[in-house]
């Protein structure tokens, strides 16, 4: 018998490709907030025997979680045999390291919680910095599914002789990728970030580059501080108004005004937050790469 596909808030265009790609039939949760605050959560379908899939953006995350957890218990209870995780975005995974004496490693922390409720879990470019990989921190079975190949598609569709930039180190590997892939060159800028809004960036020397439209790719958009930083030193440098493209739309406060006032062109990002920015579908990927043999799900 095929899975129950569950969704929380933003999950939809992900069911709905997980249904489409064979993997399951969408069936409806009741998750309600009581008066003072505690989620409830109704599963309204028979689970006994049954596998579930619960698709759930993590943002925001501590929102998301609590209901998510209570979801998972209630799947468990009611009898469900395996229940996976479809986390598009999968939160907590920044904080990798305790940086200052007495911090708790919370990506350590949700990944037990997770690996305790769940039994594989699958999401789109997880945030992986000091961690080489999600078995690192979770225990259950992993899959990352790569948001490169859908935004290298869209840049060669939209962007005519772009020039890939990463805002620093860590993107090298990823913007290297998606370059490869549009067939265009890429530069890496070196960043420093001082505090949550206080980032900048050192960019390479682009002199050769300057008839190009910048494309800065970056796997989150949180403040936006850090795509600000980038557009700021390539507007000062005399390029045109670059593309700004996130694979995670978490767009807080004023980030993506800021974004806007720094002289960002068009700005994308794929939809495993929702946002109106979103323009990149990655449901379809998502979904072929669980319906492969091998996969997590299968
Ligand atoms: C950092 O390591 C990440 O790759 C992103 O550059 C960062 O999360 C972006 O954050 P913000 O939008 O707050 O600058």
């Amino acid at each position: 018998m095929s899975a129950l596909l569950f969704r929380l808030d933003g999950g939809e265009p992900f069911v709905r490709a997980l249904a489409a790609a064979g993997l399951g039939t969408p069936a409806e949760v009741e998750i309600r907030r009581f008066p003072d605050g505690e989620s409830g959560v109704r599963v309204a379908v028979d689970v006994r025997g049954r596998d579930a899939i619960v698709v759930a953006p993590l943002f925001p995350p501590d929102e998301r979680l609590v209901p998510l957890l209570l979801l998972a218990a209630t799947l468990d209870d009611l009898g469900a045999a395996r229940v996976g995780l479809v986390a598009p975005y999968l939160a907590y995974l920044r904080q990798d390291a305790r940086f200052r004496e007495g911090e708790g490693i919370t990506s350590r922390y949700v990944a037990r919680l997770l690996s305790g409720s769940f039994d594989w879990l699958a999401t789109i470019d997880p945030h992986l910095h000091r961690f080489a990989s999600l078995g690192e921190i979770y225990s259950i079975p992993t899959q990352v599914i790569p948001a490169a190949p859908a935004i290298a598609a869209w840049v060669r569709a939209r962007v005519p002789r772009p020039l890939l930039v990463g805002p620093d180190g860590e993107s090298e590997p990823w913007v290297a990728r998606v370059a490869a892939e549009v067939g265009a060159p890429f530069a890496v800028a070196r960043k420093e970030r001082r505090g949550d809004r206080d980032v900048t960036v050192t960019l390479p020397d682009l002199a050769a580059h300057r008839d190009r439209v910048p494309v800065v790719v970056d796997d989150i958009a949180s403040t936006a501080r850090t795509q600000v930083a980038v557009v700021s030193q390539l507007r000062a440098a005399g390029f045109a108004p670059p593309v700004c493209v996130a694979v995670h739309a978490l767009f807080v406060g004023d980030a993506h005004a800021a974004l806007v006032a720094a002289g960002a062109g068009a700005i994308v990002t794929c939809n495993t937050v929702p946002h109106p920015t979103n323009a990149i579908d990655m449901a379809p990927a998502l979904a072929a790469a669980l319906a492969a043999p091998g996969s997590v799900a299968r």
